[in-house]
């Protein structure tokens, strides 16, 4: 098995506790190279991972002719531009979520992709959680019927991040928690119900903690070496979104970074045949059998690191050069709904058809 050797961009939380724990883990994969601009953290980061190249420009990074693969760790305003650079140097590429902040952006990094014939695959580790595979499992062999009705959301009480940096700042991160975690929660339930054609979207904005906000902890804060935090907080810190199918199915969305509420991550699908909630407390499905209500609880494998099952996807992938699970039109189509939501949101409400984005 060849080694595939791997450059990481930006050094911050998700490649410290996410991305390069998990290429480390993975047999066959070798992370040789990191690029951050802030070189406190680069430092720091390639002596913890034992990384023995290190940039401050991505772009010499992208140079580096052995590498195959390259991890996009960095603030959201960046993806585009370092994707599409990166599939022009002739690298597989891995971006992280949201990996784009407007539709187009996610149209020209897929236009970028198949022009270079690299794999990319947006890093949505929440599809390899074990209830969302068992869930995948059950729709595809039919037993919902046809969904016509999901739910979810990723829900914190007081969970803003890096609050007073790029994550709270629109400028570089596009926006808030509907665009942080809301495209997890998104992203997971429109690949479940199989990706209808979304047609009308409706959302709000709230930003109720503006004054009282408490930084939520994340990125770790034994990550954050040398980050400057300039205090801005312009993103919403509550959103919900409502959309259409072309096939008639609707889908409700919430994301909260901070609120009075119960935090959660559900997902609730509403089948012909069944429906299921999937939960902290577990996965439930709710069908019919022999004239009775069943309620089926499947044994799920809560063990899977979700990081790394994300990465052994991918290095199958670019291996056997099968499609990653992430299709094409899977992330434009939810790049477009959050976008979709947050200009419902801006116009007081009205009812934004994806076709005049
Ligand atoms: N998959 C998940 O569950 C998950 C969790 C957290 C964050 N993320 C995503 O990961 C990305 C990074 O988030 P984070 O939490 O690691 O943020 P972070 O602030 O901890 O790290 C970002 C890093 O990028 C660096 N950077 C900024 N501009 C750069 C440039 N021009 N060149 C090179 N490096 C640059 C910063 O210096 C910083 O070290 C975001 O898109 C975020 O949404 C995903």
């Amino acid at each position: 098995m060849k080694t595939l050797r791997v450059g990481v961009i930006g050094a911050g939380g998700i490649a410290q506790h996410g991305h390069l724990p998990a290429y480390q883990k993975t047999p066959g994969m070798e992370v040789v190279a990191i690029a951050d601009i802030n070189e406190k953290k680069l430092a720091y980061v390639a002596d913890k991972f034992s990384i023995p190249r290190t940039f401050t420009d991505y772009h010499e990074l992208l140079g580096q002719d052995d590498i195959d693969l390259v991890s996009v760790c960095t603030p959201n305003y960046l993806h585009r531009e370092m994707s599409i650079n990166a599939l022009k140097a002739g690298k597989h590429v891995l971006c992280e979520k949201p990996v784009a902040v407007k539709g187009e952006d996610a149209k020209d990094i897929m236009a970028a992709a198949e022009a270079s014939g690299k794999i990319f695959m947006g890093a949505f580790c929440q599809r390899f959680g074990g209830a969302s595979q068992v869930l995948k499992r059950f729709i595809e062999d039919g037993k919902f019927g046809d969904i016509y009705y999901v739910k979810g959301g990723y829900i914190r009480r007081r969970g803003i991040p890096g609050l007073g940096g790029w994550f709270t700042t629109k400028a570089k991160s596009g926006g808030g928690c509907m665009l942080d975690i809301g495209v997890h929660a998104l992203d997971r339930m429109y690949w479940l119900m199989g990706a209808p054609e979304p047609v009308a979207v409706s959302g709000t904005t709230f930003q109720a903690f503006k004054d009282n906000a408490i930084d939520g902890g994340w990125p770790p804060l034994d990550s954050r070496v040398g980050d400057v935090f300039p205090g801005i907080n312009d993103v919403e810190d509550m959103a919900s979104g409502y959309v259409r199918f072309a096939n008639g199915a609707t889908l409700l969305i919430e994301a909260s970074w901070a609120g009075n509420c119960e935090p959660t991550s559900y997902t609730q699908l509403f089948g012909t045949k069944a429906g299921a909630l999937e939960d902290s407390r577990g996965l439930t499905i709710y069908g019919e059998e022999a004239g009775s209500l069943l309620d089926i609880q499947p044994q799920v494998d809560t063990r899977i690191d979700t990081f790394q099952a994300e990465i052994a996807h991918l290095a199958d992938c670019i291996r056997s050069g099968k499609r990653p699970l992430t299709k094409p039109q899977e992330i434009i189509n939810v790049a477009k709904i959050i976008e979709a939501i947050y200009k419902s949101a801006e116009s007081g409400g009205k009812q934004i058809l994806i076709a005049d984005l």
